[in-house]
């Protein structure tokens, strides 16, 4: 099989795409790049440096300081996963917390911002033998990718697994409140006006509403065994 490949996998959140892209990278002895943990680093960002008030993002005071974010993915072989981190400081845990979930959606529609994390998309994925998973990564960062997929699942699976995973964590919240939070950040990524959550034409669609990670693997492996054939 050509080793550099560009495959592409967006899709909804909570539809396991990121554990999904890691296993396929693995697979085939690719890195995998999370874009979403892009824009969750810049909400964290945004966050620490309090431009985020009452659930309003400041925008005019955010993106002059863009090009002061520093974003990189290092490999840690403890995890077996590229942690990110924010100006030098590993900030994986902190940004898959629900602080950053709320608010990384409205930090997402900023051009300003995709413009920034694209170009950085872009850069990394440049020489190929890549797997990147996201929302426009088929349509924007690499429209021209060897393959493309799109990921999908019902709202309500997608939060109850959601729901189970904060459970496994301790974490006292609603199946009804982690429904609103799928539902709001699909309405989000769907009608922003720049680059908006949508499927390409040339994707392939995977509905893993049945499915558990290991089955999505097999099925999205078969895809790409067929592709290269
Ligand atoms: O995949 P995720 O849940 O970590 O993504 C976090 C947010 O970032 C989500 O609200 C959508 C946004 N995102 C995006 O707009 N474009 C991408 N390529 C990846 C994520």
């Amino acid at each position: 099989m050509k080793q550099n490949l560009i495959i592409a996998i967006d899709g909804h959140s909570s539809t396991g795409k990121s554990s999904l892209s890691k296993l396929i990278a693995k697979n085939l002895g690719y890195t995998h790049i999370d874009s979403g943990a892009m824009y969750r680093a810049v909400t964290l960002f945004a966050l620490q440096n309090e431009y985020i008030v009452d659930n309003k993002v400041e925008v005019e005071k955010l993106v002059p300081r863009l090009p002061e974010i520093n974003i990189e993915f290092r490999y840690n072989p403890a995890s077996n996963r590229n942690e990110t981190f924010l100006n030098h400081t590993n900030v994986e845990h902190e940004i898959r917390g629900l602080e950053v979930s709320s608010m990384v959606s409205p930090i997402a529609v900023i051009p300003e911002v995709r413009d920034y994390c694209v170009a950085l998309q872009q850069k990394m994925g440049e020489k190929g033998g890549i797997v990147m998973d996201g929302r426009d990564i088929g349509t924007t960062v690499f429209p021209n990718a060897d393959l493309k997929l799109f990921i999908t699942a019902s709202a309500e699976i997608r939060a109850k697994r959601r729901f189970l995973e904060y459970e496994r964590e301790g974490k006292n919240i609603s199946f009804d409140e982690v429904l609103a939070n799928v539902q709001e950040r699909d309405r989000i990524d769907s009608s922003r006006e720049y680059s908006p959550l949508r499927k390409a034409e040339d994707a392939i669609e995977v509905d893993n509403s049945n499915l558990n990670l290991e089955e999505t693997v097999e099925a999205v492996m078969q895809i790409i065994s067929n592709y290269t054939k």
